[in-house]
């Protein structure tokens, strides 16, 4: 009982608590036509329970000016999503705009973008002060059109991060190769996999067994 759960310490990379209060993130406007599309996940820090090697980001922007966002991420090649929707609105603090992101389960939690090149990198920050007033809690998630970061896009993801103080952030990575990230559909079924992966084999197998 007592190592399983030191275990998960140390694999699940949390929300972040600080000694510091939030930092000052300087205002920007965001495009959220702009952000429209495929995203990886090079890393992140968050209290979402994203597991495996390979994770993506879809903002889907509609002609009736709503966004979707799709949060998925790939575990022996089965797929599983977060999904929930985006609205911006403004920082009381410094006029910015902030995302405002719904979750389909009823959660919400409001990011803003600490650096973004809409062509190659996003890096997406969200902080609480603590009510002891000089701690806080923050999520930081970096973004890269490509899967794999290149090293222009690594430089200013990580100055980004530097400019606010979190660079000694413990983040959880994703390397997104092309073996983490495929799924299991149709013709790409393997069938040494699909005895991992599916419910309905697993049953079977047991019957059998
Ligand atoms: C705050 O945390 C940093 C690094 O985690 C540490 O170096 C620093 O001494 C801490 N400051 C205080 C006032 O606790
Ligand atoms: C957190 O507290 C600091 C210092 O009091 C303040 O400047 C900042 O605006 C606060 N940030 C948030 C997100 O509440
Ligand atoms: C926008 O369009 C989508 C489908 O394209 C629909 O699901 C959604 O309800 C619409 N939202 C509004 C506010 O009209
Ligand atoms: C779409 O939404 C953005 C931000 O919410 C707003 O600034 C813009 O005016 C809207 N455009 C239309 C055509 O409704
Ligand atoms: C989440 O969104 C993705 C992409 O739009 C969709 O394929 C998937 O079925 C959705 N999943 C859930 C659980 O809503
Ligand atoms: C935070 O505030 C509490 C009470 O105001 C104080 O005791 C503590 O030393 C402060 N911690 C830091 C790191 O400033
Ligand atoms: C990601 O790649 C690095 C370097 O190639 C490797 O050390 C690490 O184990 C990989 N992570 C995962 C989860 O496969």
């Amino acid at each position: 009982m007592f190592l399983p759960l030191l275990f998960m310490v140390f694999i699940s990379v949390k929300a972040v608590e600080q000694n510091v209060s939030c930092p000052y993130v300087t205002p920007r406007e965001v495009d959220l036509k702009e952000l429209d599309g495929k995203w990886h996940l090079a890393a992140v820090a968050t209290d979402l329970d994203i597991k495996g090697d390979c994770a993506t980001i879809l903002f889907n922007h509609k002609t009736n000016n709503t966004t979707d966002v799709s949060i998925s991420w790939i575990v022996d090649n089965t797929v599983s999503f977060y999904n929930g929707s985006v609205a911006l609105t403004v920082d009381g603090d410094n006029g910015g705009d902030l995302l405002l992101v719904t979750y389909t389960d009823k959660k919400s939690e409001t990011y803003s973008i600490l650096d973004v090149n809409y062509e190659h990198y996003a890096v997406i920050f969200a902080c609480y002060n603590n009510s002891d007033g000089n701690t806080s809690t923050y999520e930081l998630w970096k973004l890269t059109r490509m899967p794999h970061v290149k090293k222009i896009d690594s430089t200013k993801i990580d100055q980004a991060v530097a400019n606010y103080n979190l660079q000694n952030t413990p983040f959880l990575y994703f390397n997104n190769t092309e073996d983490s990230c495929r799924i299991n559909i149709g013709s790409d079924l393997n069938p040494s996999s699909w005895i991992l992966t599916s419910t309905a084999a697993i049953t079977l197998f047991r019957r059998l067994y």
